[in-house]
């Protein structure tokens, strides 16, 4: 049988073409360099049917076989990756192998998204050409392949090429055939405020199923999953990751079937998904990055983060930290004047913050959320004055400037609203579902994403603006175009998405030292697709620490440290009531873009000397969380007494610890924090970051102890303490002081190494 096989650093993914020209799946997993076709086997099953030409074979059957891109229409009655409905209102095709190419770089694709391959790095792309002649459809198979990150990319192209209509009714990106094994499934599921909760499942017979039909890629599921085997832990283990760089409705299918093949499915959401293909045109579907590895998901997660950092993010300020920030909603909310944010911006200046951003509620009539959303004019009764003044006023106090935007949304109290009705969604004679008082605007328009696009750039042109937060803040719902003749819901909400990619394209060409911020109230778009354009993304509407700690933990599955909005909040949380000490605050924002989001003047000159200390060990560390492998510590769900988590950097010199206590209990026992990712045999120097009269003295272990028996956390009266330590290994802090000559962090002799943990 002939192969095709796709070879990174540490994968092999092998497909093979069957003598009557289907592509079937053979392995995904650890490197190989054997033929891994025998693993199929053929056997006559009852009720599994066989192609025609097969002649009377048996044993060869689709409903069995493991494939690469199952379809409706060949024999297969498993759950499927595509489906088409052609015009006589039949539906299935059958799709054989024509050709394939191997091309020397990534494909791209077109107004989507998609992981790139950097200059001097090697990446291909593997096209295979499948088609069914007799109804004229053709599909290629895409892989993109970057070997040094073991990424592989899919999509798929689909081509009308008949003389009548074809509807699609579902084009998944990709599938992965699992021949045997028990798998689990990690998903990650939650609500606005309460985003990406880790769920381990088990695949089994009955299909599982998530995804999204909010038209965002949402709070509830993530566009990011983890098929494992059951055995997996985040050291040990086979896991695949796959990683949909789209931000609208999406799904993920898997199950296992009647002989043990476990099916993992990712693409496009295909409920009331009908995409209309006339003669000659083609849908190019999504990109979703698949990733394997066998050790375990803190590997996979590592990876991700590389690839996302590397592969998607695409903006020049990438390796530049986020300026440390104050952003005014939780602050004022609404109700604001132009005294009261300068004086915020004033008391952030003095603490060492270094950019203000200013949230909802400096346009039109939007003195609450009823009103002026979509009239992106300046209201210069509260600010002062123009935009300019105000921009002016923040940079002279030395503060970099930044402004919130909801491009997508509109209240139906607003001029352009009066002035285009018909610019949102809306279903005609129905009253259409109001969410927060707003409706959307069609994205599917050109016109409309045009005019809101040269909107916002007049007022980005009028000031000196350095970041903007970009916003959108409810589901899609009513979805009707006024312009299509024919309504299709594949169609608008597709189109949708790419109306916000060129909008965000537009801003990204024009604006190119602009940083932007994603958001959808917090996560709702949290996704691969948005980090294209976005390099970070605000994780959550709730601020409060404890919450964060699980929400960060969630996120970290997928993303990269360095993608995670986090602000320090006021007490008590707005959204929880519940009030956590300060440097806990501190601790979980800094794992993130590190920000503030409250009243400096209303705290103490004690807390602004803590707020001082919290935002230059930011400043120093930064390059350690954003570019360090992250380590989980903890299960959040397992681990009601501390939550912990680490940094170590690239090359193992240093690393950055992080706990937090979290139930208290009396006469409770010693925590100890078992630490990952360090030299088994490498002594290292353990310095409490923490200014702290109980934070431990620096002790000298090595990695042996410190992986296996762990670092104690000392006993303190009160919920959520949280502490950081920094760990050196001996012989980079030797060097530092003796042959660079910096100045000695640490006096490495007067340690009392007796005082280890062992
Ligand atoms: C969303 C965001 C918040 C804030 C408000 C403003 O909820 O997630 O951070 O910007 O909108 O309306």
């Amino acid at each position: 049988m002939e192969t095709i096989t796709l070879q990174t650093k540490n994968t092999t993914y092998d497909m093979a073409i069957s003598p009557v020209g289907h592509l079937l799946h053979l392995y995904y997993g650890p490197k190989t360099n054997c033929d891994t076709s025998y693993r199929l086997q053929y056997y006559d099953r009852g009720f599994s049917g066989n192609p025609y030409e097969v002649e009377g074979d048996r044993t060869y059957s689709l409903d069995v076989l493991p494939q690469e891109y199952p379809v409706y229409g060949n024999g297969d009655y498993r759950d499927n990756a595509f489906n088409i409905q052609l015009a006589d209102g039949t539906n299935g095709c059958d799709l054989r192998y024509k050709n394939h190419r191997i091309i020397n770089e990534k494909y791209s694709l077109d107004g989507l998204p998609y992981v790139f391959g950097n200059e001097g790095e090697e990446a291909y792309t593997v096209e295979i050409d499948l088609a069914d002649d007799i109804i004229g459809l053709e599909v290629t198979l895409r892989y993109g392949v970057i070997p040094e990150k073991d990424v592989i990319t899919r999509s798929a192209v689909i081509k009308n090429n008949s003389d009548s209509k074809m509807i699609i009714t579902r084009a998944f990106s990709t599938s992965l055939d699992l021949l045997h094994g028990d798998f689990d499934l990690i998903h990650f599921h939650g609500r606005h405020e309460m985003e990406r909760l880790p769920q381990r499942e088990e695949l089994n017979r009955s299909v599982t199923s998530i995804g999204s039909r909010r038209g965002n890629s949402s709070h509830q599921h993530n566009p990011f999953v983890i098929v494992c085997d059951k055995k997996t832990d985040e050291d040990h283990g086979a896991a695949w990751g796959f990683s949909m760089l789209y931000s609208g409705n999406f799904k993920f299918r898997g199950f296992k079937d009647q002989f043990g093949l476990t099916r993992n499915m990712m693409g496009i959401q295909d409920d009331m998904f009908d995409y209309p293909l006339e003669p000659g045109e083609s849908f190019e579907t999504p990109e979703v990055a698949m990733i394997f590895s066998g050790n375990g998901l803190e590997d996979l997660s590592h990876k991700f983060h590389k690839m996302i950092q590397n592969n998607v993010i695409r903006t020049p300020l990438k390796d530049e930290r986020c300026p440390v920030l104050i952003n005014n909603w939780e602050a004022t909310y609404f109700d604001f004047n132009h005294e009261k944010l300068l004086d915020i911006a004033k008391n952030a200046k003095e603490v060492g913050i270094e950019m203000f951003v200013l949230d909802d509620g400096w346009f039109g009539q939007r003195n609450s959320d009823e009103a002026g959303l979509g009239d992106w004019r300046v209201n210069e009764d509260k600010l002062g004055g123009p935009l300019r003044k105000f921009s002016d006023e923040i940079n002279e106090l030395g503060l970099k400037f930044g402004i919130w935007i909801e491009p997508e949304m509109v209240n139906e109290n607003s001029d352009i609203y009066r002035e285009h009705p018909d610019w949102a969604f809306t279903i005609p004679g129905r009253k259409p579902i109001r969410s927060r008082n707003q409706l959307v605007l069609d994205f599917s328009r050109p016109e409309v994403v045009d005019y809101i696009f040269e909107q916002i750039s007049n007022v980005i042109d009028s000031a000196n603006i350095e970041y903007i937060k970009m916003d959108m803040n409810r589901s899609l719902y009513d979805i009707y175009s006024s312009v299509l003749t024919e309504q299709s819901f594949g169609l608008i909400l597709h189109n949708y998405t790419k109306g916000v990619y060129r909008f965000l394209e537009m801003l990204t060409q024009k604006y190119p030292h602009i940083r932007i911020e994603g958001c959808s109230g917090g996560g709702g778009r949290f996704d691969a697709g948005m980090l294209y354009y976005t390099p970070q993304i605000w994780a959550s509407d709730n601020t409060d620490a404890i919450d964060r700690i699980r929400i960060q933990h969630g996120t970290s599955f997928g993303y990269p440290i360095s993608t995670v909005g986090a602000h320090v909040s006021a007490v008590p949380n707005d959204q929880t009531g519940r009030t956590v000490p300060l440097n806990t605050r501190a601790v979980v924002a800094s794992s993130g873009t590190f920000g503030f989001e409250f009243d400096l003047s209303k705290i103490t000159e004690e807390e602004k000397e803590e707020v001082r200390y919290q935002i230059d060990n930011y400043k120093r560390f930064w390059p350690l969380i954003a570019y360090g492998n992250y380590y989980r510590l903890h299960d959040p769900e397992k681990d009601t007494n501390v939550a912990s988590w680490m940094f170590v950097s690239q090359d193992g010199d240093e690393a950055l610890i992080n706990a937090v206590s979290l139930d208290k209990h009396g006469n409770e026992p010693v925590n100890y924090i078992k630490l990952r990712g360090l030299e088994p045999e490498t002594q290292y120097v353990i310095t409490s970051v923490t200014k702290d009269d109980d934070a431990p003295e620096p002790f000298i272990s090595d990695g042996n102890a410190l992986m296996h028996s762990g670092i104690p956390l000392p006993i303190i009266s009160g919920e959520y303490q949280a502490w950081q330590w920094k760990l050196d290994k001996i012989d980079t802090i030797r060097r530092r002081n003796e042959v660079d000559k910096e100045p000695s962090e640490y006096d490495i002799e007067s340690i009392d190494t007796k005082e280890t943990v062992a």
